[in-house]
C-alpha cells in the first residue's frame, strides 16, 4: 500500500516523507507540494492545494498506482513575514487575514480529503492525519489571540471529526486524526520562538518520528479526535 505526504516542502513535512522513505513501511510514498520538489525515493506530484482541478490530477495519479492506507496533510500557514501576523487582540483581525489563513489550514485540507479519503481501503487499516495544532482546542484556550489560526485550526479538527463519523459507515478499518507535532523549528514557527523553554523545540525529524509513533499506535476507536506528539488527547 501507499502513503501520501501533502505539503513535502515544508519543515515537517519534508521530514515526514524522509522518515516514511527510510521505514520502507509502504510500497510508494508520494511528496505533494506546490514545487513538486522531488524528495529522493519519493514520486514527487505538484499541486497548490487550493486548486481543485490539481488535487483532482494528483489523485487520479495516485489512484492509478494503488490503494492509500496513509495520507497525511502537513501543510499550513501562520504569518506571511509580511502583512500577515497573528493577531494579538480583535483589534487587528482583518479579512483578509481570516480568509487566507482559512484557505490553507482548514479548506485545503477539506479539498484533499474530498479526493483522498475516497482512495482509502474500505477493509483494511488507514490513516488520514492533517497537522493541526495545540491551540485549536476550545477548552483548552487560555491565552487567547492568533484569532485566525486558532480558529482555523479548531474548525479543521470539527472537519476531522466530521470525516471520522463518515468514513466509519464506509470504510471500518479507517482512521482520520488531528495531530499536534509540538513547537517543532520550521519556517512557520521561527518568528515565534522566543518563548519556548529550552528542550521544548523540537527539530522537524525529531516531530515527524514522534507522529509516525503516533500514527502506528492509532486505532479506529480513536478516529475523530487530536493527538499531540506524545500521544495525549489534546481536547476539543
Ligand atoms: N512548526 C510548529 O511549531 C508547528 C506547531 C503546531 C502546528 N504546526 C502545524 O504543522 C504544519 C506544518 O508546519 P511546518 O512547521 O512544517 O511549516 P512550514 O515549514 O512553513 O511548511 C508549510 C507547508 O505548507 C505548504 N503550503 C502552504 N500553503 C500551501 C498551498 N496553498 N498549497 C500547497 N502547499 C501549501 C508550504 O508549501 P510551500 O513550500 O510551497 O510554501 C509548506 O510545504 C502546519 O499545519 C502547522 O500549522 C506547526
Amino acid at each position: 500500500m501507499n502513503a501520501v505526504i501533502f505539503g513535502s516542502s515544508g519543515g515537517i513535512g519534508r521530514a515526514l516523507t524522509e522518515n516514511l522513505i527510510q521505514s520502507g513501511a509502504y510500497s510508494r510514498v508520494f511528496a505533494v507540494s506546490r514545487s513538486g520538489d522531488g524528495i529522493e525515493g519519493a514520486t514527487a506530484l505538484t499541486a497548490d492545494f487550493l486548486d481543485e482541478t490539481a488535487l483532482e490530477a494528483v489523485a487520479q495519479a495516485i489512484g492509478e498506482k494503488g490503494p492509500v492506507a496513509l495520507c497525511i496533510v502537513a501543510s499550513g500557514i501562520l504569518s506571511d513575514g509580511d502583512t500577515l501576523q497573528p493577531e494579538k487582540s480583535y483589534r487587528h483581525q482583518s479579512r483578509a487575514a481570516f480568509e487566507t489563513v482559512f484557505a490553507v489550514n482548514t479548506i485545503a485540507p477539506a479539498l484533499i480529503a474530498k479526493h483522498m479519503l475516497p482512495l482509502m481501503p474500505k477493509k483494511e487499516r488507514s490513516v488520514f492525519a492533517a497537522l493541526s495544532a495545540r491551540v485549536g482546542s476550545i477548552s483548552d484556550n487560555r491565552l487567547g489571540g492568533w484569532h485566525a489560526y486558532r480558529a482555523s485550526k479548531a474548525a479543521l479538527n470539527l472537519l476531522i471529526r466530521n470525516y471520522a463519523i463518515e468514513q466509519a459507515r464506509r470504510a471500518p478499518g479507517s482512521i482520520c486524526a488531528g495531530l499536534h507535532p509540538g513547537t517543532v523549528d520550521t519556517g512557520l514557527s521561527r518568528p515565534f520562538q522566543s518563548g519556548v523553554p529550552d528542550g521544548k523545540l523540537f527539530t522537524p525529524q525529531q516531530s515527524a518520528a514522534y507522529l509516525l509513533g503516533v500514527i502506528d499506535r492509532l486505532t479506529p476507536e480513536d478516529s475523530g479526535k487530536c493527538f499531540d506528539w506524545n500521544g495525549q488527547e489534546v481536547p476539543a
